[in-house]
């Protein structure tokens, strides 16, 4: 027969087992084993029924607050547990973030974004917008706009990728170079225009320096002032940032291109230390780029008045700067898609060229 004095015992015991339970699974197999199906307290609710209703007066309550002291003791323990537990994993998953990342960073950026992105930083602190163009051109904008006569050598086959002949019997180019962005500037903006066009250009070329395809950055300024002098100076002012030196000794050597007028190629001086070139001193010249005040039939041709405007244009080879400034002695490794080369060579994704705390 149940009496108060065996419930009183039986709780006793479940608590102890309770208390004793280390991990979830124990702790669930102890209220199981108490408030389960065929649980100890389960079987003693069961038998209320065969009592004697004073019997039942006393036990029913009596057994429903052992039911309920054991529900809440098993629910205290297990919420105790379960943080235990937590406390244990985070203890045995810290993470030392000063650790260098794993897997080790595998991509890096290719010396000639990286000069472009340089590039797009420097003349962007000078007011400079980035343009661009499309790598497929045709004869209008790679050559007639820009003042190219007809029968001009650089249309020769000799240095233009042409297209096949299209359904209107017109054959495209890949650029020449990146002087079409000019003329679809000049066409789609109204002045002030400052901007620089990086990308891709195409001539039939191949040796040490020589890539059939090789990039540009083009510079095109129109308002109704500027002149040469603004041209110098925005030059000089971008090698030195771009080579970070202050002394940077540059010279302007008269030339013909056929949208500038007068035209210039800029030299700058060098010198070699070791493997590496060390640009800005020194006692050689090296050909930097090709400028000029923008020509009045290039104006004209992009339906701007030359009596109103005037600017200056120049373009230079990516590739060459980031020889230059990089060391690397070959061009054609800049295309070979060599893994080592590109570790080498290659910068940190994580770092971007800026201003403020250095281009590279
Ligand atoms: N387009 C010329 C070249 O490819 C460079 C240039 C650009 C020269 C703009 C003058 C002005 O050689």
């Amino acid at each position: 027969m149940t009496d108060t004095a065996a419930l009183e015992t039986l709780e006793q015991d479940v608590l102890a087992q309770i208390a004793a339970a280390t991990d979830e699974a124990g702790l669930d197999a102890v209220r199981v084993g108490a408030l389960g199906k065929k649980g100890s307290v389960s079987l003693m609710m069961r038998s209320l029924g065969g009592m004697s209703p004073e019997e039942r007066q006393v036990m029913g309550p009596a057994l429903n607050g052992l039911k309920d002291r054991l529900g809440s003791a098993i629910e205290a323990r297990k919420a105790m547990l379960e943080a235990a537990a937590l406390d244990l994993a985070l203890a045995s998953e810290t993470i030392d973030v000063s650790l260098p990342v794993r897997p080790e960073p595998k991509g890096s950026i290719h010396p000639i974004t990286q000069v472009m992105e340089e590039l797009a930083v420097i003349f962007a602190d000078m007011g400079f917008a980035v343009a661009e163009g499309s790598d497929v051109e045709d004869d209008f904008h790679n050559f007639t706009a820009l003042n190219f006569p007809e029968g001009h050598p650089a249309r020769d086959t000799q240095d233009t990728f042409f297209m096949k002949p299209d359904a209107e019997g017109q054959r495209k180019v890949l650029r020449t170079h990146t002087s079409p962005v000019q003329i679809r500037t000049m066409m789609s903006q109204t002045p002030p225009i400052r901007i620089i066009a990086p990308g891709r250009v195409y001539r039939c070329d191949w040796d040490q320096t020589h890539t059939p395809m090789f990039h540009q950055v083009e510079g095109l300024v129109i308002d109704r002032e500027t002149h040469m002098g603004h041209l110098k100076g925005v030059l000089q002012d971008f090698l030195a940032a771009f080579f970070e030196t202050d002394e940077v000794v540059t010279r302007f050597r008269p030339h013909h291109f056929p949208f500038t007028e007068p035209s210039a190629e800029m030299d700058v001086r060098y010198e070699r230390v070791g493997q590496a070139v060390k640009v800005g001193s020194g006692d050689q010249w090296m050909e930097i780029l090709g400028c000029g005040m923008v020509h009045p039939n290039v104006i004209r041709n992009c339906g701007l008045d030359p009596d109103e405007y005037q600017g200056f244009a120049f373009g230079m080879g990516v590739d060459r700067l980031a020889m230059l400034k990089y060391g690397a002695p070959d061009l054609r490794d800049f295309f070979n898609s060599d893994q080592r080369w590109l570790g080498h060579y290659g910068f940190s994704p994580l770092l971007q060229a800026n201003m403020a705390t250095g281009l590279s």
